[in-house]
């Protein structure tokens, strides 16, 4: 009988780790940003889309440098998202101004 105990207690042990491991991480992966370097955020969160240096990245995301992009279109697009562009509105505050001024200044 007592193993049939210690066997539940390990199913529902496993079943806990996994659903932790599925609903916790994406959750984490978008802590509220709020302030940081505008390089370090655009390497961390664009760039795998739209290239180290804003080249674009085929159909993943378009080029954004050499066009001066106005900030206030940049932050609307990374708030709400476009088309095939999540939003990502973990992004704010100082994080938002800097990534953005960022990207308008992409040489
Ligand atoms: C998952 C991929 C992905 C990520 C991550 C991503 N983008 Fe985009 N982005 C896109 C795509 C795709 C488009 C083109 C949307 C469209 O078709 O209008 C786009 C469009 C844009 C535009 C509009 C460009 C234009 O031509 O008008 C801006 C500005 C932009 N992204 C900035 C950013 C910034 C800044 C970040 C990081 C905070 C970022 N994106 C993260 C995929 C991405």
């Amino acid at each position: 009988m007592d193993k049939w105990v210690v066997s539940a207690f390990l199913v529902l042990g496993g079943a806990l780790v996994v659903f932790l491991l599925i609903y916790q991480n994406p959750k984490q992966e978008e802590t509220l940003l709020t302030s940081g370097d505008g390089l370090a955020i655009y390497s961390q969160t664009c760039a795998a889309c739209h290239g180290e240096r804003g080249e674009g990245r085929r159909e993943l995301g378009n080029p954004l440098r050499g066009r001066a992009l106005p900030p206030n279109y940049i932050k609307e697009v990374i708030r709400r998202g476009r088309n095939r562009m999540p939003a990502l509105p973990h992004i704010q505050g100082e994080a938002l101004e800097n990534v953005a001024r960022y990207v308008n200044r992409l040489p």
